[in-house]
């Protein structure tokens, strides 16, 4: 009993040292005031009150302190690519679909990188569908038992056939294949290691050096230098490149999704890129979807020391000084505008505080409404899953920071509603 005592006290005591250390925050009462900036002021003061200003001042004015500020500048000049169908399968998933593996070569001055995308579309389709497009973590095999499906080229330098590395299928609910194919959708997927392998230069293996960046030319401030954020984010609009060749996809319908870190990738591809028509962010939080002066749970100074490799260099100036930040996330959802954005949260997920998703997305608003269109309504947040679905949608589901079914299920029935797919079949 006394030992359990100890022990759970010197939990405790860890866990407090740990969070001071961390300077974490979890309870809402201890959050200092903070002043969100309007996305509707611009840097001059002048307020925007016309969709015309904010697509000729406001917007570019944003972009470039997302740009300046967190995520690092976007290089402009294009990258050969080149396609390959590498395998091709005309009855997957119980025969309801086609997949493909099409591998990707990017090359430039005689380097090259490779990547490998793998998709599925409906054969049961009577025109052109729409694309979920969105990273896998643990590689295309981690989506999938079949074997058909081969290894992304991150994993091609492991020798080790027992390493949990290989192991197919270990995020199969996240990616409920067969139910987004029913309901009418294409599903594009690639690993986001193949992009920009998630590690830091300190730990990186012979095989992490090999970049999709490392072909592009970077700007002379280093401050300012893209990272993995911005690759992710840059990957996903060459993705969507492939996407729009192909006679099954409806260049009009291109979802981009993320969860967590390639939540915050895919809003930053969603917000670059109008090509995406719906961007969803799910539990993305910190840089992702959340409010940074809100300063609860996950934090600019946690977040850029454990992950320095994410955004770029002048982000770290703002740790412990949130509320110096000339922009804060809302800023970036209302980007989106006026294309459709759903974000989501998880009830445990503090870490994302999904608090501060919800009042992001609701402090995005505004720029949404200037287009006419419905953002949310209410400071309160709605109950756990009780989606809101106008045409920007938010929805809390009950548990721990994950993509479910529950969160897919609410994105296919966003999706059917923004593009009118209800009562097609
Ligand atoms: C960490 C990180 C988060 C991130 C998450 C994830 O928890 O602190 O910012 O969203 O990893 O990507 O799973």
């Amino acid at each position: 009993m006394k030992t359990a005592i100890l022990v759970s006290l010197l939990f405790t005591v860890a866990i407090t040292s740990s969070a001071k250390r961390r300077n974490i925050n979890y309870d809402e009462s201890k959050i200092a005031p903070y002043t969100l900036p309007d996305p509707l002021i611009c840097n001059d003061g002048t307020k925007v009150t016309t969709t015309e200003q904010w697509e000729r001042v406001r917007r570019p004015e944003l972009l470039k302190l997302f740009e300046e500020h967190i995520y690092g500048e976007t290089p402009k000049g294009k990258l050969n690519v080149h396609y390959k169908v590498v395998a091709k399968k005309s009855d997957a998933l119980n025969g309801k679909a086609t997949a493909q593996q099409v591998m990707f070569t990017f090359s430039h001055k005689g380097q090259k990188h490779k990547a490998l995308a793998l998709v599925h579309y409906p054969n049961n389709r009577k025109e052109r569908v729409p694309v979920f497009i969105g990273y896998n973590f643990k590689g295309n095999h981690c989506t999938t038992t079949d074997e058909w499906v081969r290894y992304s080229p991150y994993f091609e330098g492991i020798t080790d056939l027992s390493s949990k590395l290989l192991q197919r299928g270990t995020q199969v609910e996240r990616w409920p294949m067969e139910e987004i194919i029913e309901r009418g959708y294409a599903v594009v997927t690639m690993c986001y290691h193949d992009i920009y392998p998630d590690v830091t230069p300190r730990k990186a293996q012979p095989r992490d050096l090999v970049r999709l960046s490392n072909l592009l030319p970077v700007t002379e401030d280093e401050s300012s230098r893209w990272q993995a954020i911005g690759v992710w984010a840059y990957g996903l609009s060459r993705i969507a490149d492939w996407v729009e060749l192909q006679p099954w996809a409806d260049r009009e319908k291109f979802c981009v999704i993320g969860h967590s870190r390639q939540g915050k990738a895919a809003l930053w591809a969603g917000v670059q890129d109008k090509r995406f028509k719906v961007v969803i962010s799910n539990n993305s939080g910190c840089g992702g979807a959340a409010l940074s002066k809100r300063v609860i749970g996950e934090n600019v100074e946690f977040i850029t020391r454990q992950f320095p490799h994410w955004f770029c260099k002048n982000f770290t100036k703002y740790s412990m000084r949130e509320r110096d930040l000339p922009l804060d996330q809302h800023e970036l959802l209302a980007l989106v505008a006026p294309r459709h954005l759903y974000v989501a949260s998880a009830s445990l997920d503090r870490w994302a505080d999904p608090k501060g998703e919800y009042l992001a997305t609701y402090h995005a608003s505004p720029v949404f409404e200037l287009y006419g269109m419905k953002g949310m309504t209410s400071a309160e947040m709605p109950e756990i899953e009780q989606p809101i679905m106008n045409d920007v949608g938010y929805h809390i589901r009950q548990g721990k920071h994950n993509i479910t079914l529950y969160d897919w299920r609410n994105y296919l029935d966003f999706c059917d509603k923004i593009f009118n797919k209800r009562g097609d079949k």
